[in-house]
């Protein structure tokens, strides 16, 4: 017995060799740490379960009959996050790259598989040339093994997956299907086809950063949600999302650890929104001042800031908060924000996370490149969103909520359980200017003074529609509230609606406009 032990740690120690020393050296000198490393940052210490650390993969051809490294250049297996079990898969660049081969694919699949089985979030660790060149179709096999786990396990399981390294081809196309891609500046790609292809198809000389890099995607493509300054920040993040988010689609999100009190009225609430209904203001500030503690976990920040998206917990329950931000674009609601916030609403809304919406916007942006860009089908995938949403729909409606956008952001129309108005609320059609160009144009354009007649008109239906009295007189909005009482207002909302019960009618899937 005492032999085979020993046979079984040399064979043990030979898995954890990866690609060799100078491979090592390499992945280090650029700032990477290797696939183990990654997990000892990533899990509770000395939670990870190893599995499958004797597979091989099967290749003859191209010199592969004479590699057949342990592990095949993914690590996988399970482990803890503040306790919890998740299921991980880390590839190891070090080992072909980390590419895709028939058995690291099968590998990948099996930790797929037991995170959905057992209800558990589903983390990878990406760092890969892609497909394995040399295995051919039966790599592509593999991605494709793994993309149709991905599509399957959407809605059940969180999904999250980390880029660390060079990722191309099929190795871009499962963190896509993913609830949240999470990058690092300066040593993460993403592409479809990398500089090179991109040089001989179309004749664009890009670097690898400014094609696929971490702020390319995290400001300009919207593909990852959360950029960080290096791999360490990069997995400490990935924790900190667990704070908010539960295990599965049966469970409850878990509670936050604030000491924030539940009735504390903030004063500065007051003050916030400025007197002119043009004036922009920072909606953080609003949010910082009602959340709990003001820790906010904010999901692609740097992507359509014109919509603010994030975590926070409320009176410790945990909420997902969508934001107009009257700072940018003055809050307009275009393609990007549209897009942006419909796909954060439907992981809330997949995850039993309740969703608080704070409204302050003017309508869809207008122009010929919205229209043409399809502001109709993206705007229509923001509606869609809040609509099938069943989790309890809070609103606040700061300023502005007018028009189309006034049905959109979560109103009492489309199942908004608790929907409130502060006092500065304006609810109509249009702001009063518009307003008064189209209903008084003849007589303004008649008038001895067409300015004066157009202020006095303005002041008219100021006074009559943009106020929440209206809205208020017809029950579309519950109240409205002192803004200092926000914070309250919504925790209690939040508690009275913890034994919330809707469903949508039976169907297969319903036909989201893609
Ligand atoms: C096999 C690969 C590999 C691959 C890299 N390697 N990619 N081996 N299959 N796909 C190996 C290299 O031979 C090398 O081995 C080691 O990994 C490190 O690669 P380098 O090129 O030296 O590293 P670097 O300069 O950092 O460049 C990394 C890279 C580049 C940008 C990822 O290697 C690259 O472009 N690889 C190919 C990417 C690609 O086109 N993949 C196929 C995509 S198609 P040694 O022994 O020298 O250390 C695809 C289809 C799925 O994925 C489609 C689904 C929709």
């Amino acid at each position: 017995m005492r032999e085979k032990l020993q046979l079984l740690e040399q064979r043990r120690a030979a898995s954890e060799q990866g690609g060799g020393a100078a491979r090592l050296k390499a992945q280090h000198d650029k700032g990477k740490l290797s696939a183990r490393e990654r997990l000892d940052v990533l899990l509770d210490e000395g939670t990870f379960v190893e599995l499958d650390r004797f597979v091989t993969h099967r290749s003859e051809d191209f010199g592969l009959a004479e590699q057949r490294p342990y592990g095949d250049g993914v690590v996988t297996g399970s482990g803890r996050i503040d306790g919890r079990l998740v299921y991980v898969f880390s590839q190891d660049f070090t080992v072909f790259g980390g590419s895709l081969s028939e058995a690291h694919a099968e590998k990948v699949c099996k930790v797929m598989d037991l995170a959905v089985r057992n209800g558990a979030p589903m983390i990878g660790l990406n760092d890969s040339g892609g497909a394995r060149i040399q295995e051919g179709v039966v790599s592509l096999g593999g991605y494709a093994e793994i993309f149709l786990r991905n599509t399957l396990a959407s809605g059940v399981v969180p999904q999250i997956s980390a880029i660390l390294g060079p990722c191309a081809g099929g190795a871009v196309y499962s963190p896509a299907i993913t609830d949240f891609v999470f990058m690092t500046r300066g040593t993460s790609y993403m592409f479809v086809t990398g500089p090179n292809v991109v040089k001989t198809v179309t004749h664009e000389d890009v670097t690898m950063e400014a094609l696929g890099g971490a702020d390319a995607h995290g400001g300009t493509s919207g593909v990852s949600h959360f950029t960080s300054g290096s791999e360490l920040e990069c997995l400490e993040s990935i924790r900190t999302l667990f704070r908010y988010v539960p295990s599965n689609n049966v469970d409850a999100p878990p509670r936050g650890r604030g000491t924030d009190p539940r009735d504390r009225k903030d004063e500065a609430l007051l003050d916030l929104v400025p007197d002119s209904p043009n004036k922009p203001y920072d909606m953080h500030d609003v949010l910082r001042r009602v959340i709990d503690d003001g820790e906010f976990l904010e999901v692609q920040r740097d992507y359509a800031a014109n919509i603010i998206c994030g975590f926070a917990h409320l009176g410790g329950f945990s909420v997902g908060i969508v934001a107009n931000q009257p700072a940018v674009l003055a809050g307009c609601l275009d393609i990007n924000a549209s897009v942006k916030a419909a796909r954060f609403i439907r992981f809330c809304d997949a995850f039993n996370i309740p969703i608080v919406t704070f409204e302050d916007v003017p309508g869809f942006l207008p122009g010929v490149a919205q229209e043409h860009g399809g502001i109709i089908k993206h705007g229509a995938k923001l509606l869609y969103a809040y609509c099938e949403a069943t989790v309890p729909k809070l609103t606040v409606i700061t300023r502005k909520a007018y028009g189309g956008a006034y049905d959109v952001m979560s109103s009492k129309h489309i199942r908004g359980d608790f929907n409130v108005a502060w006092p500065t609320a304006e609810i109509a059609v249009m702001g009063p200017k518009g307003a008064v160009e189209i209903l008084f144009k003849k007589e303004i354009a008649e008038s001895a003074d067409p300015v004066a007649a157009t202020d006095a008109k303005v002041a008219e239906y100021a006074a009559k529609f943009a106020n929440p009295y209206v809205a208020a007189s017809r029950g579309y909005v519950d109240d409205i509230i002192d803004p200092r009482d926000t914070r309250p207002r919504l925790i209690d909302a939040l508690e009275t609606l913890q034994g919330k019960r809707d469903r949508n009618p039976p169907k297969k899937h319903g036909n989201i406009p893609l």
